[in-house]
Formats: C-alpha cells, structure tokens, sequence
C-alpha cells in the first residue's frame, strides 16, 4: 500500500486533462487520479467533487472535499464526518464570468432590453424614456466574494451601490445593510435588485410576494443565486400587477425550466439556463493547489464552508 496522498478528482474529462498536469508539475507529492476504482481507498486525503458520493465512507483518511462550484447547497453534508473539512470553490474564472453576467444584466435592466425585445417581436420603433445610471440605484442581495466583484465591475457606470448580508459590512462606496431590521431601508432604495445569495434554510424562498413589495414601483430583479431562493408566481404577479418591470433569471427552480413555463414566454422576462459563471479549470486547478498547500501547512483554506451556517 503507498503512504501517498491522493487528490481523487470527479468532474469532466475536460477538466481533468487540465487538472493533470497541473497537480503533475506543482503538487507532484500527492497523486492525482480520476479512477476511485483503481485507488487504494486509505490513501484518498482529497477529494473535489459535485456532490457527496454514496461510498464516501470507504474514504477513511479523508481530509477535505473540495466543491468544484462555489455553492455548496447540493452537498447533503449528513453523511460528511465532522473532521472533513468542506471547501467551495474560490477562483479567478469563477469571479470573472459573474461579472460579466451581473454587468450584462444590469445594463440589460437599466435600458429596458426587455422591453425593447417586446417592440422589435412587434416592429415598433418608439424610443422609451432614458434613465441616468447615477439615478439608477442597484442593490445586491449578499455581500460575499461574487456580489463584491460584480459591485466593482460596475462601479465604474456610476450607479448608486448598496448590499444587504447577514453580518455587517464595509465596503468602499457601498452603502451596506445587514439582517433582518436592515432588508426594508435597503429594498425601498433599490431600482435593480441582483440575488447572489448562497441557497440555506434562511434563504429558501427569500424572494417571494413580500419583498417584491417592499422595493420600489418599477424595481427590476437580477437572480444568480440559486432557484429555490424564487417564488415564480410571486415575480409574475409582481411583473403582470407593473410592481417589477422586468427581471433576468439565471437559475430556477426546478432546472432546466420545464417547458411551458410563464417564465419562458413572459416578455419582461429573459432567462439563461444556469450560466451566469462556471469553474474554469486552469484557475480552479491553481487555486486548489495553492489551497491544498495551505492545508497541508496548517494554515486557513480560502473558501472554507462553515457548515453550521451552511455556506
Ligand atoms: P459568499 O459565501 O462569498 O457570500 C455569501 C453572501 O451572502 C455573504 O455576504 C453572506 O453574508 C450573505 N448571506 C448568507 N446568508 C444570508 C442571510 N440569511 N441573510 C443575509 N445575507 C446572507 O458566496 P459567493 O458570493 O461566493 O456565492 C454566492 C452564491 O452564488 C453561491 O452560494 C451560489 O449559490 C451562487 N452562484 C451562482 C452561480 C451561477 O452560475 N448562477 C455561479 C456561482 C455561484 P455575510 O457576509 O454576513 O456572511
Ligand atoms: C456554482 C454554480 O455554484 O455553478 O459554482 O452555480
């Protein structure tokens, strides 16, 4: 039996090509492998994953299981002995493309894409009154690692920024709430509301009647977070009574959206069918490197999962 640590890899053939030879050239004293039927399961101290799978205890010296995204909602963490620790995905390509989408979104928001679409699909040529990014106020749901990139990417358009978290923030020009007594002042100064909220107990259905009421007449909704965080019926009463103007859905509840759904044919409504950002396996295979380095140095992981608070 070898006494070496092995990183056992279960995600695409696409990403293990890229995994590889990283682990090969920067990590070559833990093995790297993608077969758990041609391991020895003692020697298992890695694992990056989707999920939690079935024979997880066959894996006796398992240390961390590394999320190959950045929720961890879809890990039954039951069955995770609590010496494991979990760790969600925190790198580089990840942050860049929800960016890109939060950008693309708001900007879509913020000059009526939606109902531009709806003039074309009917020829109508009629220009609808222009708004000012500076009197355009945005606000996001969660203030962690992807609602703090996006606020940055859109600094630069000059809309007013606001976040709401559970524990209190400071960010540079960020006007910040946090908890229950801070969500209404936060929803009444929001005309585009982004979701980048982690899936939890708290969070469950989050978007529902009551907080659509609470934001202003003509608010626009931006959903990246996670699909049972959404009462669908809630957003088409709130879009069919004008409350909401419109809203750009990147996740839903169940996915794919079934067909026939409101939502695919709702002309205020664009949807994306869950890719408002994706692992990009160079910069995931660094970061979890390094983060495997750090571990092994008995130092903090980045992205470590406080699984109490379940995110
Ligand atoms: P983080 O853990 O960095 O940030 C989560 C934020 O949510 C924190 O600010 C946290 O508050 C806040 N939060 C959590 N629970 C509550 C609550 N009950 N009330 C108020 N605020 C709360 O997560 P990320 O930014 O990395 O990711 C966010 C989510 O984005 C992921 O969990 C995933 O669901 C989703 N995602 C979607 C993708 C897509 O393609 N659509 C891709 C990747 C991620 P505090 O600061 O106090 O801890
Ligand atoms: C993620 C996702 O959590 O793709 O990374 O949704």
């Amino acid at each position: 039996m070898s006494a070496r640590p092995v990183f056992l890899f279960s995600s695409t053939q696409e990403r293990a090509a890229v995994f590889a030879p990283a682990f090969a050239a920067d990590l070559p004293e833990v093995g790297f492998a993608t077969d758990a039927a041609a391991v020895e399961a003692d020697d298992v101290r890695y694992l990056l994953t989707w999920t939690i799978p079935q024979d997880l205890a066959r894996y006796r010296n398992l240390q961390v299981v590394f999320s190959i995204g950045a929720g961890v909602d879809q890990f039954d963490t039951v069955g995770l002995p609590p010496k494991v620790a979990l760790v969600r995905m925190v790198e580089d390509g990840i942050i860049r493309m929800m960016q890109e989408y939060v950008a693309l979104a708001v900007l879509a928001l913020h000059r009526d894409l939606p109902a531009y679409r709806a003039q074309q699909e009917a020829e109508i040529w009629r220009a609808l009154p222009p708004r000012q990014a500076e009197g355009r106020r945005v606000g996001f749901l969660g203030q962690g690692m992807l609602a703090q990139a996006a606020m940055e990417r859109l600094k630069p358009f000059g809309f007013p920024l606001a976040g709401w978290s559970r524990s209190a923030r400071s960010l540079e020009g960020v006007e910040s709430f946090h908890g229950a007594d801070g969500l209404g002042a936060f929803l009444a100064r929001t005309d585009i509301l982004v979701c980048l909220l982690p899936l939890t107990d708290e969070t469950r259905g989050i978007l529902n009647a009551d907080l659509f009421a609470r934001l202003p007449q003509g608010a626009a909704l931006v959903h990246a977070g996670r699909g049972p965080q959404l009462d669908a019926s809630a957003l088409l009463a709130a879009l069919d009574a004008k409350h909401l103007s419109a809203a750009m859905l990147d996740v839903t509840d169940p996915e794919p959206l079934p067909a026939g759904h409101p939502l695919w044919r709702h002309e205020q409504v664009i949807v994306t069918p869950h890719v408002a950002s994706v692992t990009q396996a160079g910069t995931a295979a660094r970061a979890v490197i390094d983060n495997i380095r750090r571990h092994q140095a008995g130092e903090a992981m980045i992205g470590l999962v406080d699984r109490a608070r379940g995110y």
